[in-house]
């Protein structure tokens, strides 16, 4: 596996659209616990490779939830991240790996809105609204044509993100569930929300309450923010950026996107 930083790499300069601290450097260490039974998107990812082929790039990838299941599939991928904690956990993951599985993996630490690769890709995913994390126009701008700079053409574009549904209750604490992690620890989350419509965001504060036989149990917190976007806006963000929205599914299942589903997969080309 190659791991490199990229040469324009910015994601460690003050930047005045991240306001808290870095979710993902506090709770890095719970990310594939919590989600681990999230495979259905990567299954979707799987299939879209096999009609496209590869190579594939996973923008923001985090801890390789997607990224190890295509490079054991066969594919070549690359992914990058800005956050250092993630990547850690997903090199340390793939370092158990044979090593030609390790050898069709390049691991980046770079920044969406400045990333800089070497070639055009057959597909590019940006997986779990991880987009939703840029809150400015101009890094949403920034982010998609470097996308469309790197895609191939006849390659394809997959982006995921939730459907906004802003009848949620706002600053209710609600349980999310609760973990074991390997090392006896239980992991119960509480998270509430805030939305801020005229700015399009909204804040998710979360309460981590972990437990384990032999010491006291400690609250972690952290809060983000990410701005949420409509379908007509991403569709017009994109055609803007050079992107073509070629379909709108609203689920894994390939069913297409309508104003109840939970989620907007768009997939798109470059445009001629
Ligand atoms: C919801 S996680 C998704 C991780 C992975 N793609 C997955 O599906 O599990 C969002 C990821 O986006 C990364 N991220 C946030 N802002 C970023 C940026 N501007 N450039 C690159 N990565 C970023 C975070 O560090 C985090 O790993």
């Amino acid at each position: 596996m190659r791991t490199f930083k990229n040469e324009e790499d910015s994601s460690e300069r003050s930047d005045t659209s991240y306001e808290e601290p870095d979710l993902y450097e506090v709770l890095g260490k719970y990310y594939d616990v919590w989600y681990e039974d999230q495979v259905d998107d990567t299954q979707f990812y799987l299939r879209l490779a096999e009609q496209v082929g590869g190579p594939v790039l996973e923008c923001m990838c985090g801890t390789g939830r997607s990224l190890i299941p295509l490079v054991e599939e066969g594919y070549e991928v690359w992914g990058f991240d800005r956050s250092h904690s993630m990547l850690d956990r997903l090199t340390a993951k793939m370092e158990h790996m044979d090593d030609d599985v390790q050898a069709r993996a390049s691991v980046h630490h770079a920044d969406m809105r400045t990333f800089q690769c070497p070639r055009r890709y057959r597909l590019i995913v940006v997986p779990f609204n991880a987009f939703l994390h840029l809150l400015e126009r101009e890094g949403q701008e920034a982010a998609l044509r470097n996308v469309a700079e790197h895609l191939e053409d006849g390659g394809r574009f997959v982006m995921s993100v939730f459907n906004p549904r802003l009848d949620r209750p706002e600053e209710l604490v609600r349980h999310r569930g609760t973990k074991t992690m390997l090392n006896g620890e239980i992991v119960s989350k509480f998270e509430a929300q805030t939305f801020d419509q005229p700015r399009q965001r909204t804040t998710v504060h979360y309460f981590i309450d972990i437990s384990r036989q032999d010491r006291e149990m400690r609250r972690v917190t952290a809060c983000f923010t990410i701005r949420y976007m409509a379908y007509q806006e991403v569709v017009e963000l994109m055609e803007s950026c050079g992107l073509e929205v070629l379909e709108t599914y609203g689920d894994w299942n390939f069913s297409p996107f309508n104003k109840n589903s939970d989620m907007m997969v768009f997939v798109a080309k470059r445009s001629p």
